[in-house]
């Protein structure tokens, strides 16, 4: 089997894995990080999101040894020294979860949008501006399911981390 190098939430691993394993079971089953979710396990419910060199991806969907020396942030690299990310602490103060099984993805899902804002970078429903509104949280989370349905206050959590009216 090969070997695959690579960085998650700061630190160096390395992992032997079949070439037919996805990220999502690289990390879950080989490095035993359950913090990442599997729903569908296929490209359809984003609970496997986690963030690769700054790009939010569908682990289920990639394959482990396409991503030799990649650095990869789960739900677990989230947090700020012993503390919770500002995000995750909105995610509690705004009630923004239920059961809490898609929360890992939405919350690297939401990580990732807040950069992507940062840097302008368009969607299908951006107008004139990049701004971070209703609209736009919508859309760019839109590959993340809730079967609880908490997406209303998964964005007033969105919005208040960015200082907008929640
Ligand atoms: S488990 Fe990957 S999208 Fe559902
Ligand atoms: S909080 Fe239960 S699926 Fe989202």
């Amino acid at each position: 089997m090969p070997s695959i190098s690579l960085t998650v939430n700061g630190e160096p691993v390395s992992a032997e894995a079949d070439v037919r394993t996805s990220l999502l079971d690289l990390l879950r089953e080989t490095l035993g990080m359950t913090g990442t979710k599997k729903g569908c396990d296929h490209g359809q419910c984003g609970a496997c999101t986690v963030i690769v060199n700054g790009t939010r991806i569908n682990s289920c969907l990639s394959l482990a040894v396409g991503h030799e020396g990649d650095t990869v942030t789960t739900v677990e690299g989230l947090a700020e020294g012993n503390g919770l990310s500002p995000l995750q602490k909105a995610f509690v103060t705004q009630d923004a979860f239920q059961c809490g099984y898609c929360t890992p993805g939405q919350l690297c899902s939401a990580t990732a949008l807040l950069n992507e804002i940062a840097r302008g970078e368009p969607s299908v429903v951006t107008d004139e501006r990049v701004r971070l509104s209703e609209e736009e949280i919508r859309e760019r989370m839109s590959g993340n399911l809730c079967r609880c349905g908490a997406y209303n206050n998964i964005v007033d959590a969105i919005l208040s981390v960015a200082g907008e009216p929640a």
